[in-house]
């Protein structure tokens, strides 16, 4: 008897239930003897025991929906170590679980946090497959993670829906989108929604920089801008700043994010009326895109790959357009930035797209 744990952990994204579909279509086309347990929120349900035992039916036709059937929790890497309220131990708890089920291995979709814990696991004697999930494309050791596509479709379309208002009205418009760390959607949906100013967390904007980009567009006749801006985009003056500064100044804004902090900028710089749009957790909703059901179905074929060869400790990855698979020890706790000198930043701005910072 083959006996799965999956869980699905962090922020969910599309593509959730198809990657699980495709770890339970590889594995079942290769063996009868499966036992799947699907463990609830997160790694909450592995350390409270929280599960339902499924059977491959309850992986058809999920291909196309959005969310995770397992449901999904954010539980913080950094409170791991740390016992619950009644006090247990929730690696030991973990383990337990694992043990007491006599699972063969755990297949975990996540994050950077999700991957953390789930290296902690294997270090501490768990059989782990993981999964590169997540709208942000942040994961190191793969080029591509499943949610982002589907993710940059949406804050494009949110873009070019503004783009027509914009045109309308010569207004300024902010599009704020996800990405407090890393500002791989908003690079893409910028490029492709047509962003005359893209903001991201991993180059810093001067506002006079920005102001100066909006003047001069409507001096050369194009009275609108559009600024997509990452969650996490920073000022050239905060990026001075200590973490723990900025985490303490951030704390204090009086505006709700950064996209209303600019606003207001921007409005006294230019005298230019500025509206702001927030797609949010839309952007992490919906069916997944045919990239996305595509890549997700391949990391999940390559998973169950690994789990029939009885290869454990691994993410499964793409590198070169292939999937593989990289250590866990390797790439867990390490996040892929936009590097500002690479190819893509260099072409946008060659199409005039400005950074903000110079
Ligand atoms: O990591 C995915 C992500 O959507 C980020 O882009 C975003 O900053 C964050 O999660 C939002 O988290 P939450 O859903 O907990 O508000």
């Amino acid at each position: 008897m083959l006996r799965i744990g999956m869980l699905t952990s962090g922020g969910d994204c599309q593509a959730l239930n198809a990657a699980m579909r495709g770890v339970v279509k590889g594995i079942c086309s290769k063996r009868d003897d499966v036992e799947i347990y699907g463990f609830k929120d997160g790694y909450k349900g592995l350390i409270y025991a929280d599960f339902n035992m499924l059977t491959s039916k309850d992986f058809s036709g999920i291909l196309t929906r959005g969310g995770t059937i397992l449901g999904t929790s954010r539980q913080p890497f950094k409170l791991m170590r740390v016992p619950d309220k009644d006090g247990l131990d929730k690696v030991e708890a973990m383990k337990h679980t694992y043990h007491k089920l006599n699972l063969n291995c755990l297949v975990i979709l996540g994050g950077n946090g999700t991957q953390k814990t789930a290296n902690l696991l294997r270090e501490e004697g768990l059989n782990i497959v993981s999964l590169p999930k997540t709208i942000d494309n942040d994961l190191w050791g793969t080029e591509m993670t499943f949610g982002f596509q589907s993710a940059v479709d949406i804050a494009t379309d949110t873009i070019d829906r503004i783009h027509t208002t914009a045109t309308s009205h010569s207004r300024v418009f902010i599009i704020e989108i996800m990405g407090h760390k890393v500002g791989h959607v908003t690079l893409h949906a910028g490029i492709a929604g047509g962003a005359d100013i893209i903001l991201l967390p991993e180059i810093p904007y001067d506002i006079d920089v920005i102001a100066k980009v909006i003047q001069k567009r409507s001096a050369a006749g194009k009275p609108f801008t559009i600024l997509a801006v990452a969650e996490g985009a920073i000022s050239k003056e905060d990026a001075k700043l200590k973490k723990k500064e900025y985490k303490e100044k951030i704390a204090k804004r009086k505006y709700p994010s950064i996209a209303y902090e600019l606003a207001e900028q921007i409005q006294k710089k230019t005298d230019k009326e500025v509206r702001i749009t927030v797609p949010g957790h839309t952007q992490r909703g919906g069916s997944p895109c045919p990239y996305d059901r595509v890549f997700s179905t391949r990391v999940g074929a390559k998973a169950a790959e690994l789990i029939l060869n009885e290869e454990y400790g691994y993410m499964v990855a793409m590198k070169k357009g292939e999937t593989t698979k990289v250590p866990l020890a390797e790439i867990a706790g390490k996040l892929k930035y936009v590097d500002p000198d690479c190819s893509i930043i260099k072409e946008a701005r060659m199409t005039g797209i400005s950074f903000g910072d110079k």
